[in-house]
């Protein structure tokens, strides 16, 4: 596995006359090997944007060591530029203009064939309405256009910044399809999202970051396992009493409403042997895992910065930041 994303240590302060200086990224380390869809996730303000900015180029890190398809970055950065599609910030179009000329029209800014804008619009499912114009176009369809001037350039790493963000369900459900058949066809994803949607859904690697730093990172089912608290829970006629015979047989086991939960068990007929010996019988037992939810809360739940607006990134755009489609050479379509 090749690294096709590398960030160590990096580290940005943003200083203001109105907040004063604040460590938006401290010490941030992530890796992304080729062929994964790699999940960035954590709350509002916990510097995934910052991240991706630094790494882009797009803002100065203080510090830090970062390389994108084996070329530091951001100083070699434009030998690979390339074969990077990137989208940071919610994108703006004109509205008066169709998708297809939007795309012609970033396509030659960027010294691409303009062949390849439908091969764009096509893999983004835009074909159909590539005749229409951009302000009669959803929000997922506009989300999807960003996707399509990220393709352009047939790139192999494609980093989308809350590609999620104002999707209703469905456009949420279009915007998983879309990454999915992107990494079936060898494309490295890496997408940022703060709401454990359906996005994370299709994610196989996910790095969480919160106030700045790493909190967790691998494949999505080892960062789950480490937090698997071998948990069960257990039905039986008489709960308390079960506790009662489990607590005996130095068990750790509390009633839950109609049922119980025992933890830290790792082989599970432990407990249907110590209740039937009683003549309780377990009419069932289930293994309670951990989800990727649960484990971000743990994580992250008191990692929320509180004067960054909940739920929608776009409400307050970042100086510098006013929502362009940053696709690194190809860029400068706006309202
Ligand atoms: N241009 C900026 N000037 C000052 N502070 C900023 C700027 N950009 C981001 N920040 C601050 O840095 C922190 C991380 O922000 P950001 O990277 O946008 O987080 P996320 O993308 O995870 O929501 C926040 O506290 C935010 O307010
Ligand atoms: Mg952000």
């Amino acid at each position: 596995m090749s690294a096709v994303i590398e960030i160590e240590g990096l580290r940005k302060t943003f200083h203001s006359l109105r907040n004063g200086r604040r460590v938006a990224v401290d010490g941030f380390d992530l890796l992304v090997e080729e062929g994964q869809i790699h999940g960035f996730l954590g709350p509002n303000g916990s510097g995934k944007t910052t991240t991706l900015r630094a790494l882009l180029g797009l803002v100065r890190a203080d510090s830090g060591r970062m390389s994108v398809l084996g070329e530091p970055s951001p100083e070699l950065l434009p030998r690979v530029a390339g074969r990077v599609g990137a989208i940071v910030e919610s994108p703006q179009f004109f509205g008066n203009f169709t998708g297809y000329r939007t795309l012609r029209l970033l396509a030659r800014a960027g010294g691409v064939p303009v062949s390849r804008v439908d091969e764009a619009l096509e893999l983004v499912g835009l074909r159909d309405r590539g005749d229409e114009r951009v302000k009669g176009y959803s929000l997922g369809m506009k989300q999807r256009l960003a996707v399509a001037s990220a393709l352009l350039k047939d790139p192999r790493l494609l980093i989308l910044d809350e590609p999620a963000n104002g999707l209703d369900p469905a456009g949420i459900r279009e915007m998983r399809d879309l990454m999915r058949s992107l990494a079936a066809s060898g494309v490295t994803v890496l997408v940022s999202s703060h709401i454990l949607g359906e996005i994370q859904l299709i994610c196989d690697h996910v790095t969480i970051i919160s106030r700045g730093r790493r909190v967790a990172a691998g494949r999505v089912d080892e960062v789950l396992a480490g937090h698997d608290r071998h948990e069960f829970l257990v039905r039986v006629a008489e709960p308390e009493r079960a506790v009662e015979l489990l607590h005996a047989a130095e068990l750790t086991a509390v009633v839950d409403s109609d049922a119980l939960v025992v933890n830290g068990v790792t082989d599970s007929t432990v407990i249907s042997r110590v209740l039937g010996e009683q003549g309780l019988w377990v009419g069932e037992l289930t293994p309670l895992r951990p989800d990727l939810e649960s484990v971000f809360l743990e994580l992250t739940g008191a990692g929320e910065d509180p004067s960054v607006p909940r739920q929608v990134d776009h409400a307050a755009p970042l100086p510098g930041a006013e929502g362009d489609p940053i696709d690194l050479d190809v860029r400068g379509v706006d309202a």
